[in-house]
């Protein structure tokens, strides 16, 4: 019985098997954290529209907003206060007092932030679109109409490790 024959020796293929298994696994792992306003923050003077511009927010996906906590704050609030610059009653105070404030994008749906004391007039104010991830691969994993290649792996990391610890474990037994 000659299971894989034509392949190689069998450490190569599991060697082969594990390098798949780690280029499918690293991007897989990793939901994005966005540094709002990246290496500016979260402040005044930084258009945030067009920084989120070209942007796929993901359910999933986390906002990190960094500023001053003796000036500014972080509140979410719905689509007309984002507009009006009202932080009279937001919608959830992100605000934890020590001006690194993490935010969970966990639904589908647009995302309103404003920063109060008078700030968001000045622009400081961030509208995101969270969308569902691409769906996972089907038929072909490398369909290049179904996104970026860091992308269309998200969601299914378990069969490419089930398939590489037994194929490892196939060639190790028959190796030895
Ligand atoms: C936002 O909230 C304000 C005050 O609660 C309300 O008047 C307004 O209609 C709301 N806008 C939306 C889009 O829900
Ligand atoms: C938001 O929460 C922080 C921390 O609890 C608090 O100091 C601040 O007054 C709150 N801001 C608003 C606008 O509710
Ligand atoms: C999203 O995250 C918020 C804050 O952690 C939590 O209160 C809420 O239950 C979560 N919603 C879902 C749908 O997981
Ligand atoms: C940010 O840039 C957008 C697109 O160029 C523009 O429409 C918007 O008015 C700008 N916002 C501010 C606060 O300057």
């Amino acid at each position: 019985m000659e299971r894989g024959s034509g392949f190689g020796s069998p450490m190569m293929v599991a060697l082969a098997v594990l390098v798949f298994a780690m280029v499918v696994m690293v991007p897989e792992v990793s939901a994005t954290r966005w540094t709002v306003g990246s290496n500016m923050g979260w402040t005044s003077n930084v258009n945030y529209t067009i920084w989120a511009q070209g942007k796929h927010f993901y359910n999933g996906d986390w906002l990190f907003f960094v500023y001053d906590r003796n000036q500014m704050n972080i509140l979410e609030v719905n689509k007309t206060d984002y507009e009006s610059c009202n932080s009279d009653h937001p919608l959830h105070n992100w605000t934890r007092g020590a001006g690194r404030d993490v935010v969970p994008l966990n639904v589908t749906r647009n995302y309103y932030f404003i920063s109060g004391k008078g700030f968001c007039y000045g622009g400081m104010k961030l509208a995101v679109h969270v969308e569902n991830p691409p769906p996972p691969p089907t038929a072909s994993p490398l369909d290049e109409k179904s996104g970026s290649p860091s992308s269309i792996f998200r969601s299914q990391y378990v069969l490419p490790t089930v398939f590489a610890i037994g194929a490892l474990w196939d060639a190790f037994v028959r190796f030895w």
